[in-house]
């Protein structure tokens, strides 16, 4: 089973092979998801998924086109995202993209506008996530559904199951791609410009020196390093080797050293300190709702008073 966890993060899917910008240690493949197509032959994996991540690909139509290239026929597509209406959305400077319950209808059966894309996927199932708390004083989801069209922060996290409808094609690859990913990774350029002459396997890669991935296509000759056993399969690192000789090649670029996950400081492992969000506050507020009722309460109290104070004088 060929699985491929796209924007991996630090979160890596068990099994998968895991491809982020960033060079974090569990990373397997070092990759901008806004360049297309990801380095890989077509019906290469049998599930993809994106967690939280899709919301930051600007393209999302030759995103979803790119992944259906690479899935088998039948193969599935596990999406997880923050939905259109919770204040995550908009939060994250990095989001690009929002997304409802429907968005991926448009790659789903041909009616309405699923003329914009010749990918498609079955839409199999949509999970929704409501607010824990929330849903603590509504427990009924069907009213949740419908109040979640109106207002904020009720619908929070989306989890689609689709599948790829394609006509079955050759396999260039039929490995586990996690033993052997190296015979996996193709050459991203090759992979785009022999898109429509139907060569067979384009951008086939040969590794020298256990440092570099060299592409095999006559007058290509892009050549991409691989730095702490990082493949780096980004389009400006291809061409910036490609006028150099196999046996000229330096040492690969220091600046993709991983990052490890945590930082150290004095012997202390040291998180990030999470963002003060709407839950945050939320839950800070819920811990003083004893003071909040016993407030209330005086004020009503000191009003009652003060108010009968009053028409007696
Ligand atoms: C919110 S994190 C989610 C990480 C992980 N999937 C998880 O479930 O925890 C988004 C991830 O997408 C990656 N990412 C964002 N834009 C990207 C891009 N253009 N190319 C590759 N990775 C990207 C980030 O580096 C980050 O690791
Ligand atoms: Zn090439």
């Amino acid at each position: 089973m060929n699985i491929l966890d796209l924007g991996c993060g630090t979160a890596k899917v068990s099994g998968a092979v895991g491809l982020d910008v960033i060079p974090l240690t569990g990373v397997d493949v070092l990759v901008n998801l806004e360049e297309r197509p990801y380095p890989f032959p077509a019906n290469t994996f049998d599930a993809v998924y994106l967690n939280d991540v899709i919301e930051h690909i600007p393209d999302t139509i030759a995103t979803m086109e790119d992944i259906h290239r690479i899935l088998r026929p039948d193969g599935h597509v596990f999406i997880r995202v923050v939905n259109w209406n919770s204040h995550y959305t908009a939060m994250d400077p990095t989001h690009v993209r929002a997304f409802t319950e429907h968005s991926f209808d448009f790659f789903g059966k041909r009616q309405g506008r699923s003329y914009y894309s010749p990918a498609r996927f079955d839409v199999l199932r949509v999970d929704k996530q409501y607010n824990a708390r929330v849903l603590r004083w509504i427990p009924s989801e069907r009213i949740l559904d419908f109040l979640s069209q109106y207002l904020n922060n009720i619908l929070e996290g989306l989890h689609f199951e689709l599948r790829a409808v394609k006509e079955p094609g050759e396999t260039a690859f039929t490995g586990d791609v996690q033993e052997d990913m190296l015979a996996a990774l193709r050459c991203p350029a090759c992979l785009a410009e022999h898109a429509r002459d139907g060569s067979p396997d384009p951008g086939k890669l040969k590794l020298v020196d256990d440092q570099w991935l060299v592409c095999q296509d006559d007058y290509c000759g892009r050549k991409y390093p691989i730095v702490d056993g990082l493949p780096v399969m980004m389009n400006k690192e291809g061409k910036r080797w490609q006028a150099y000789a196999d046996k000229e090649l330096p040492q690969p670029p220091e600046e993709y050293a991983r990052i490890p996950i945590e930082t150290t400081v004095g012997g202390e492992v040291v998180f990030a300190k999470p963002p003060a969000t709407l839950d945050h506050l939320l839950d800070q507020l819920q811990r003083k709702r004893s003071l909040v009722v016993v407030s209330l309460l005086t004020g009503l109290v000191l009003g009652f008073l003060l108010g009968r104070g009053r028409k007696r004088g």
